[in-house]
């Protein structure tokens, strides 16, 4: 739909985006600026802002930026006709339809979502009747409660060709309709009657991100196992439904997975109603088809990281891998996918009915980034022990890397998996030469060549963290800034936000039991990983043993030559997008980044002077 600039003007007059975003977000203003914390990304300090004059909010930490009407696109996940119809409902305006035409298909969209609803009705209350009987019991039998057969809208086709149809006729619906409905089955040869596309077969009610109904999926009974018909129907495509962009359950789960900052993607209708009544309402699935992009872009309206919960079989897993491989060309900085793995053979309905709701939520919170997940396909699971093997490896993951369209997403997953197959060498024979030559003063100096200036800075991620885990009680001066960095392999990031919540909830805890709640929740192999020998031969007091003085020593060393390098990685991002962009915040943001590499430049030098003197 079309609508006019003037049009668009006066909605954005009247919509006042304080008010709009004061709703979501809390606000505190300086004339004409207002500054919160952003909606869009995790922050504890506000980067977000909004210029009541200019209309338009932007936020300094991820980049959002917009007008009311992409606040709410973005926030509530609707298309710019749908914004703008809310805007303006909340405005008090009336949404001008510019063409005879427009207002003719509006028209006939508007009876479809009529004509479908209708049917959703009658199913509904098909299944509360006798002949709806076997229905009920399936849906009982299956574990669900009246409640969340209500809430999902459940229902019964009858058995016939002409239930339905007798049923919406007396609503004066007309067969046309029905069939462009996707409710009828039109036959090819002329003279002969549409009839019931969905015959003896419990319904799931599929909506739009509305919660408008706008196909069927429908389901056979036991009973019917073997009479070789297909176990779920669907609604055709139509006016109204396109398979590939509808997940199914998105209108119940948005709230709940903004609220809970996650959505789990399952597979079938079952998983996600199974999932809702144990209490996981975040869950959507798509309808039996791969997951494309469009169903992807969507999820990333809702959150940063949806969890991929796919089926613990070979299709499952083919599935996994399809998600996977679609996502990479996707991926932008902030956006990303965990995969969490079922049980050989289960799905999470059976899951959940088998082990429990625990059980799955377990499962959720190990979820694995996407790195991690092309990695264990590309291994198999066996490290590689031949440098022949590693470079097969290499090559591999390079691949995926390359089909990342994002540069600075597509530069981090290259170093990740380059830093994963090096240290596999590192694995296999035994910390080896090539750690060695960089260790200038407590052995965490830079490398000459390039190739040894980024393992390096990977080397000293973990010093960092292998520090704090040998000595805890270190978290009173450095957790701060451990927590204002980021680290570049999604695992060991992970690692280290898991390593600062574990204190900051129990201070006390001592090495040993930090590194035990860490084995106890997933974190087993990011750990060895981390005290890997030759992170220990390489900074010798991240030991238990040393004192907590010389650790600390050792750590700030470490940091202000990790900080020398990461503001590198940053200030090149910074200085690609001032190329692209050479507006003043660019500027400034470059600008400052330079003066802190200076600071932290000093810093080494200070501290190493002051050690030769010693
Ligand atoms: P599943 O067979 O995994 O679904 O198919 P499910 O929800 O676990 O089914 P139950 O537990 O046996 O009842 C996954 C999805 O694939 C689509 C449906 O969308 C289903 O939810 N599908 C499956 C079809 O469209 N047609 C089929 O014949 C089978
Ligand atoms: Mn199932």
């Amino acid at each position: 739909m079309a609508f006019s600039p003037q049009f668009l003007d006066e909605l954005r007059l009247r919509t006042g985006l304080a008010d709009l975003i004061g709703k979501r977000v809390r606000l505190t203003h300086k004339g004409n600026e207002h500054q919160g914390l952003c909606p869009f990304h995790k922050e504890k300090t506000p980067s977000f802002t909004l210029n009541e004059e200019k209309g338009f909010y932007h936020c300094f930490g991820c980049g959002a930026h917009g007008s009311a009407i992409d606040f709410v696109m973005n926030m509530d996940g609707l298309s710019f006709p749908e914004a703008v119809e809310r805007l303006a409902g909340d405005a008090g305006m009336e949404v001008p339809v510019d063409s005879p035409e427009e207002r003719e298909n509006a028209k006939k969209r508007q009876t479809l979502y009529d004509v479908v609803e209708a049917a959703a009705a009658y199913f509904e209350q098909q299944l509360r009747m006798p002949e709806g009987r076997t229905a009920l019991d399936y849906l009982k039998g299956r574990g669900l409660d009246d409640g969340t057969i209500a809430k999902f809208r459940l229902g019964f086709a009858p058995d016939g060709h002409g239930a339905l149809k007798t049923a919406l006729r007396r609503l004066k619906i007309s067969d046309d309709q029905m069939v462009a409905a996707g409710l009828l089955i039109q036959p090819e040869d002329a003279g002969r009657e549409a009839y019931d596309r969905f015959r003896n077969r419990v319904i799931f009610p599929i909506t739009d991100k509305r919660g408008r109904v706008i196909a069927f999926g429908g389901r056979i009974m036991a009973g019917d196992d073997d009479k070789k018909l297909a176990k779920y129907l669907n609604s055709p495509e139509t006016a109204l439904f396109h398979k590939g962009n509808v997940l199914y359950n998105l209108a119940l789960a948005a709230k709940s997975a903004r609220q809970q900052g996650t959505v789990i993607v399952t597979e079938g209708y079952m998983d996600v109603i199974a999932l809702a009544q144990a209490g996981f309402e975040h869950a959507v699935a798509p309808l039996g088809t791969a997951l494309t992009e469009q169903q992807i872009v969507e999820l990333w309206k809702l959150v940063r990281e949806p969890v991929m919960c796919f089926d613990g079989d070979n299709a499952g897993m083919r599935a996994q891998g399809r998600a996977a491989e679609r996502a990479l060309a996707l991926l932008k900085p902030g956006y990303a996918l965990r995969f969490a793995t079922l049980p050989q053979g289960e799905d999470p309905d059976s899951l959940i009915a088998n082990q429990g709701r625990q059980a799955m939520a377990n499962l959720i919170e190990k979820a694995e980034p996407l790195s991690e997940v092309l990695w264990k396909i590309e291994t198999g699971g066996r490290l590689p022990k031949t440098p022949e093997q590693r470079a097969a490896l290499q090559k591999a993951l390079e691949d995926h890397a390359r089909s990342i369209t994002d540069p600075t997403v597509r530069a981090h997953f290259s170093k990740d998996f380059r830093d994963r197959v090096w240290a596999a060498s590192g694995r296999s024979e035994k910390a080896g030469k090539r750690v060695k030559t960089m260790a200038p003063t407590m052995g965490i100096g830079a490398g000459a060549a390039t190739g040894a200036k980024i393992d390096a800075h990977a080397l000293r991620e973990r010093i960092l963290l292998a520090t704090v885990l040998g000595h805890p009680g270190l978290y009173d001066t450095v957790g701060e800034r451990l927590g204002g960095v980021s680290f570049s392999a999604p695992g060991l990031d992970n690692l280290r936000q898991e390593v600062l919540k574990t204190l900051a909830g129990e201070p006390d805890l001592d090495s040993e039991g930090v590194k035990r709640h860490l084995k106890e929740n997933g974190y087993s192999e990011i750990l060895d990983f981390v005290l890997m020998p030759e992170v220990i031969a390489n900074a010798f007091f991240v030991k238990p043993g040393t004192d907590i003085e010389t650790a600390l020593e050792g750590w700030e060393e470490t940091y202000a030559l990790y900080r020398n390098t990461d503001l590198g990685i940053e200030i090149e991002e910074e200085r690609d997008r001032l190329k692209d962009d050479m507006s003043s915040e660019n500027f400034n943001r470059f600008n400052s980044l330079s003066e802190q590499k200076l600071e932290a430049a000093k810093g080494i030098e200070d501290e190493q002077a002051g050690r030769t003197k010693n």
